[in-house]
């Protein structure tokens, strides 16, 4: 069996989610890092609280009602031009800079991105990232009104792509994101960006942890829930040599 489909995690894998650091510094001074990192964690926090709770609402309005509750209990004052100049960053986010290489590299497999950005979110960002070129598909989980890590928004790849999960690798950096692909039955590829050497080092270092260290304790490191991804990479790209070595 060969892979045919390499499909990615769009936020935190392919596009950094850090990268929205320069824009909330900017309309807030001296917050940005407690404002990036406490919207991430709130962002996908409530993305599972919705599922849970049967309250689904795409993930365009629970980004913008993460960003709300982030402000509001840092008790930041902001008008709506402020507010909307933050958010529209989520459209502009930055590729890793290995992204677009990588992916060029494995054109002879079906690549696609499943995420749980919306339809809108996820087309534009596609679109002004150039990713568009290499791209054949872009799956969001909102055809299923639930998010990942459910086993019914994997299952939307094989729907999309008609490829089985066996032929399929699916890369993600999130370690609950590679949890639940894997309980799902798909090839998994982990990108662990951050060792736990140098969280270690990291805590060491400073007396008081800096925002950004809470997070990548939090959601850079792999996760207990009793399943282990198929690889371990470090970054994108290490790729393509994986794909074309993986036979069985
Ligand atoms: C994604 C985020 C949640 O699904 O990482 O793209």
């Amino acid at each position: 069996m060969t892979i045919k489909a390499v499909v990615f995690d769009a936020y935190g894998t392919l596009y950094d989610v850090q990268s929205v650091a320069d824009v909330t510094e900017e309309a807030f001074p001296g917050y940005g890092e407690i404002i990036t990192q406490v919207w991430r964690i709130k962002q996908l926090e409530y993305s599972w609280l919705r599922s849970l709770m049967r309250r689904y609402q795409n993930f365009a309005v629970v980004t913008r009602e993460a960003l709300a509750y982030t402000l509001a209990s840092l008790g930041l004052q902001y008008d709506d031009a402020t507010f909307v100049r933050i958010i529209e960053k989520y459209l502009h986010l930055d590729l890793y800079p290995d992204a677009l290489t990588a992916l060029s590299a494995m054109k002879d497999r079906k690549l696609a991105i499943l995420s749980n950005g919306s339809p809108d979110m996820l087309d534009a960002l596609v679109k002004n990232s150039g990713l568009d070129s290499v791209l054949d598909a872009v799956i969001s989980v909102d055809a299923k009104k639930m998010f990942k890590p459910s086993p019914e928004v994997y299952a939307l790849i094989e729907e999309a792509l008609h490829v089985p999960p066996a032929e399929v690798l699916f890369i993600s950096s999130n370690p609950w994101d590679v949890c639940g692909a894997k309980a799902f039955g798909l090839n998994v590829a982990w990108i662990e960006r951050v060792s736990p050497e140098a969280m270690a080092l990291a805590c060491l270092e400073s007396e008081t942890l800096p925002p950004l260290t809470m997070f990548k304790i939090l959601r850079t490191q792999m996760d207990e829930l009793g399943v282990t991804a198929d690889h371990r990479i470090h970054a994108l790209a290490e790729l393509p040599a994986l794909v074309s070595g993986i036979r069985s």
